[in-house]
């Protein structure tokens, strides 16, 4: 019997399990240590895919049901209701969940060689901002579904604390560091003294001087990347022949993961095809059908996510809207995805500078910001974030192991060496 750490995206996961006295990352699809968040349950073949694997089928088209970002949902009404997977049968989104994490906890338990009953999952600072009922109700969620796939002694963690636990164990002096763990549907941080000395304490509550966080993060970038560039083509903020602008909850259905499908109920789609008089150009309108029709929503949003990766770092990309219209693209650049993401970065900015004045501290005694989470591939947003603190250094972590990596070093303080 052995343990494992978990930490549970809202779009990659991964798993981390001990290895004598060290830790490591199980493999969770093929050689790969993390996977994204994702099942798909595929209803020609009656089989389950996890991962990349999980988009793959989605996009070659196999008949089935996608589910992605399963953690934004967590702390909602939505969690217990029943989504239809498409050939009459249903599952509980939080049955969904249930799933994935069995899928993590069978690869630990393949890789440890020993079945695992024990595991510290991480969570976010807020699963659900300013309403800490709903943000109990995520994490209570969260732990039914882990515990009934065979999980019974349970520990939760911030994600960010992880992440400065994992900071440490590369650590020869003693200093205050921030965290930011920026992901998919959170921005977290931490400010937490850390250093050698520190490192085999179980307890560490007074090292953590602040932690906070915000419900802004990559998909908030993804789905203004798309609002501005692929809906606008679809007709987002265009105007009707009265100068009002159309209607635009279809735009922002299409550009949120986990509402996507829901433009596609009947219902939808016959106001939709109502709507058509309301389009100055009717071509909007042709297209906003063709997506709908042909079910193009995630295809979409996949898009809008690769044009952000693609220009995170600098620089220019082109987004092909082939399946969409023939000879439909769209340049895009970083200067577009700065202003489009202007406000997110913003709150993200003020998170962090809350955080510090929280602990009380001044923002030129940080001594480190320690840089984890996939958006803070996103250089805009780190190089906004270093100026908010330039005395201290930036050091970037593993993007997306990290937080998994300093569960397991909080796990292994808690339930020993195996
Ligand atoms: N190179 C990159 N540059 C910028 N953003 C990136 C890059 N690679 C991945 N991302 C973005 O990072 C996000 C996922 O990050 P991560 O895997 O850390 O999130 P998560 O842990 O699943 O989410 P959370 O911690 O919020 O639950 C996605 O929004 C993705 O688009
Ligand atoms: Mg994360």
């Amino acid at each position: 019997m052995t343990y494992c750490a978990i930490d549970f995206g809202t779009s990659n996961s991964a798993v981390a399990v001990p290895d004598g006295a060290a830790l490591r990352l199980a493999p969770v699809e093929g050689a790969y240590t993390t996977l994204p968040t994702a099942v798909f349950f595929n209803t020609d073949e009656n089989s389950r895919d996890y991962g990349r694997a999980a988009l793959e089928a989605y996009i070659d088209g196999f008949d089935g049901r996608l589910m992605r970002s399963m953690k934004s949902i967590l702390g909602s009404p939505l969690a217990e209701n029943s989504t239809d997977l498409g050939d009459g049968s249903a599952i509980k989104y939080t049955d969904v969940i249930a799933i994935f994490v069995e899928h993590l906890k069978r690869s630990a338990e393949a890789s440890a060689g020993a079945s695992i009953s024990r595991a510290v999952l991480g969570r976010p600072v807020f699963f659900v901002d300013d309403d800490p009922r709903a943000d109990q109700l995520a994490q209570q969620q969260l732990e039914a579904a882990a515990r009934s796939v065979g999980l019974k002694e349970i520990h939760f963690q911030y994600e960010p604390i992880a992440a400065a636990f994992d900071y440490e164990s590369h650590l020869t002096q003693e200093g205050l560091v921030l965290v930011a763990d920026i992901g998919g549907g959170t921005s977290d941080f931490s400010l937490v003294r850390v250093g050698p000395e520190r490192v085999k304490r179980v307890e560490r509550k007074d090292d953590v001087l602040a932690h906070h966080g915000v419900h802004v993060a990559g998909t908030d970038f993804d789905r203004r990347v798309e609002l501005v560039t692929i809906l606008r083509e679809l007709g987002y903020q265009t105007l009707d022949p009265e100068g009002r602008e159309i209607p635009n909850r279809i735009y922002f259905d299409l550009a949120t993961w986990h509402l996507i499908n829901t433009v596609y109920a009947p219902k939808r789609v016959s106001e939709l095809v109502l709507m058509r008089h309301l389009f100055t150009q009717t071509r909007h309108h042709d297209r906003l059908m063709r997506v709908v029709d042909r079910r193009l929503g995630h295809a979409l949003a996949a898009h809008a996510e690769e044009a952000k990766i693609g220009v995170a770092a600098g620089g220019e990309t082109i987004i092909d809207l082939e399946l969409v219209e023939e000879d439909l693209r769209l340049a895009f650049d970083e200067a577009q995805l700065i202003k489009a993401g202007h406000d997110e970065t913003l709150r993200i900015v003020q998170a962090a500078r809350d955080t510090v004045q929280a602990a009380g501290v001044a923002p030129r005694d940080v001594g480190a910001i320690y840089f984890t989470g996939g958006s803070t591939g996103l250089a805009f947003l780190s190089g906004a974030l270093s100026a908010a603190f330039p005395d201290a250094r930036p050091v970037f972590g593993d993007r997306l192991a990290s937080v998994a990596t300093g569960l397991g070093i909080h796990a292994r303080r808690i339930f020993g060496q195996a």
